[in-house]
């Protein structure tokens, strides 16, 4: 589905990634871990096409990015770490907001699919500055799938999501995978790692250090663990081990 090809990005003279080549096929469900700053957030939004590389190549279904980008547009849904959303208006006018602000086709039905499954009916009528973390992130996500999108982007779904919010998500993506959807998420959060992704990427300094099947993270563990491992990624992965 998507092809990265030695990509590297520099943001001021700072390169943040550093020859990522990567193969994503329709129906994975892929996991990024990796310290603070290795570049995880960037390398999505590329995947997102908002940002671009500086070097390397990206295709989408055998084209370049530049050549799909249309279509790639219509088929990504792209939820970023940091919430955007208008603070005043009330849920379902948020909602209504980016239905008709969407190039893409929105189906009354699917919102209502997308509203139901994250349980939002119920604060329908709230505005956004009265709900909590959690909710806002349930708001946040549910505008970015509005338009039924192949190919899902995370960025730390979790964060600071309470449990109930959190349970309401990881059921929501589970049903998404299951349809055939192809799930990238970065987090740090064992849980939804666990339940949700089948493939795991770990960053380090813009370098994709990992990337294979969930179950042959713990043999790289065992290999890596006390040589040249950074010290947070190490105690990132020991979490996995409680
Ligand atoms: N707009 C920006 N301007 C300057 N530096 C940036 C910008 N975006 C990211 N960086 C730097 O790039 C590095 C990687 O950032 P990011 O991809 O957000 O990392 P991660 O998501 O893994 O924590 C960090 O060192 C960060 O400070
Ligand atoms: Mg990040």
């Amino acid at each position: 589905m998507i092809q990265v090809d030695q990509i590297n990005k520099y943001i001021k003279k700072n390169q943040i990634l550093n020859s990522v080549s990567a193969t994503i096929h329709k129906g994975d469900s892929i996991g990024i871990i990796g310290p603070n700053g290795a570049g995880k957030s960037t390398f999505l939004k590329i995947l997102a096409s908002i940002l671009k590389p500086d070097r390397g190549k990206i295709y989408y279904q055998g084209a370049s990015y530049k050549e799909k980008l249309k279509e790639l547009r219509s088929n990504i849904g792209y939820i970023p770490q940091d919430i955007a959303l208008y603070e005043d208006l009330t849920v379902q006018d948020q909602i209504l907001f980016w239905q008709k602000a969407s190039k893409q086709k929105v189906a009354k039905e699917y919102v209502n699919k997308v509203m139901s499954a994250l349980d939002l009916f119920g604060v329908q009528d709230k505005k956004v500055k009265a709900l909590s973390g959690g909710w806002k992130r349930k708001v946040n996500v549910s505008i970015g799938l509005l338009h039924n999108p192949e190919l899902i982007l995370l960025d730390e779904p979790t964060a600071g999501v309470d449990l109930a919010a959190k349970e309401d998500l990881i059921q929501w993506l589970k049903l998404l995978q299951q349809g055939g959807k192809t799930l990238v998420m970065v987090s740090h959060d064992w849980d939804i790692l666990n339940r949700i992704c089948e493939k795991i990427m770990i960053f380090q300094k813009g370098k994709l250090i990992f990337f294979d099947a969930f179950s042959k993270l713990e043999e790289f563990e065992l290999n890596n663990f006390g040589n040249e491992t950074d010290k947070d990624l190490g105690k990132l992965l020991k979490l996995r081990m409680r």
